[in-house]
């Protein structure tokens, strides 16, 4: 049987109608992630609708319980440099 891996760190991004219109946010994640070399440890995972559409798109970060609303890619290169480069150790 083969080991399965879990990533360190995941972002859940909210692809319900009206966040998965936001394409960009997630190709942005995925980008960033592999720029920085941290496939092996940070994860973009599509969610459901969190009924909170009035504010797509929004984004979560695991383990530490990180709610993002109205993410635009500046917001979301923000978050990814202060939450996921700035604490790759944490
Ligand atoms: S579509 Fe994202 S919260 Fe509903």
């Amino acid at each position: 049987m083969s080991a399965v891996s879990f990533p360190k760190k995941s972002i859940f991004v909210c692809d319900g109608s009206k966040c998965g219109k936001h394409k960009e946010i997630k190709k942005y994640f995925k980008d960033a992630i592999k720029d920085a070399g941290l496939k092996d440890q940070v994860e973009v995972i599509k969610m459901e609708c969190t009924d909170r559409c009035k504010h797509a798109p929004i984004v979560c970060l695991q383990p530490h319980n990180e709610w993002f609303a109205e993410l635009t890619i500046w917001k979301a290169r923000q978050v990814f440099e202060e939450q996921i480069l700035a604490k790759k150790g944490v």
